[in-house]
């Protein structure tokens, strides 16, 4: 069973994405167990703020840390946490071997940034890893939470069966995958590579290899030179 608890500002955004499919059958299995959390509840006065001015001036609000303190101490009481993790564009960029190291914890703790980002005493204090899903910038951390909680969900062991194999996914070995083909054999005209429909297990595991080597080549040549 792996436990995630999310710190959130915006807690709506993340009322639907594991609520389906895959994730929503890893709950149903109590493999994963998620509870999302209102930072909000822990904000300062009537006004229940939760972020203030940058010193030093700059445009952009900044997340309090006390608001932010009292909320991970309050979910530590209920057990230590494997790893405590913000989200944030300048963290390292998630990538399928970190999902996988991510699916074998226990509990983890999700942060979700907004604004100019947290207090950096928050950082230095409490957070283990921090963690961006790209070089783009996302206005909160929430659905980045959404992706790093799918990729991650989806690879404990017990979630995916045969049919869903996380074994042949892109990235799984640094490679892309191979091009798939479903029923009729020919579309408007397009027909389905004949070594596919030939039965041929070996030539057709051969035939995916190097289609998966080719594709990487062409479109991630990146993949191939750093090896994990
Ligand atoms: Cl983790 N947060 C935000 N706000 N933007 C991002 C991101 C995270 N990763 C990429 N862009």
């Amino acid at each position: 069973m792996l436990e995630i608890d999310i710190l959130a500002v915006v807690p709506g955004l993340l009322e639907g994405p594991f609520s389906h499919s895959i994730l929503q059958r890893a709950r149903d299995k109590q493999l994963l167990q998620i509870k999302v959390i209102d930072l909000r509840e822990f904000g300062v006065g009537n006004y229940k703020q939760i972020d203030d001015y940058a010193f030093g001036g700059g445009a952009g609000m900044v997340m309090m840390a006390e608001p932010l303190a009292q909320a991970i101490r309050q979910q530590q009481e209920k057990g230590p946490y494997d790893e405590i993790i913000y989200l944030t564009p300048d963290g390292v960029t998630l990538n399928q071997s970190m999902a996988n190291q991510l699916s074998m914890k226990g509990r983890l703790l999700i942060i979700c940034g907004h604004y100019k980002g947290i207090d950096e005493r928050i950082r230095e204090r409490f957070v283990t890893k921090e963690i961006s899903i790209g070089d783009y910038v996302l206005s909160g951390g929430e659905l980045a939470a959404a992706v790093l909680v799918d990729a991650i969900g989806r690879l404990i062991p017990g979630v995916l069966n045969d049919e869903t194999s996380a074994l042949t996914d892109s990235f799984q070995d640094n490679l892309l995958a191979p091009p798939v083909y479903t029923r009729p054999a020919e579309w408007e005209g397009m027909k389905v590579p004949d070594i596919l429909l030939s039965g041929h297990e070996a030539k057709i595991d051969e035939w995916r290899y190097e289609q998966s080597i080719e594709r990487t080549k062409n479109r991630r040549p990146d993949l191939l030179k750093n090896e994990e």
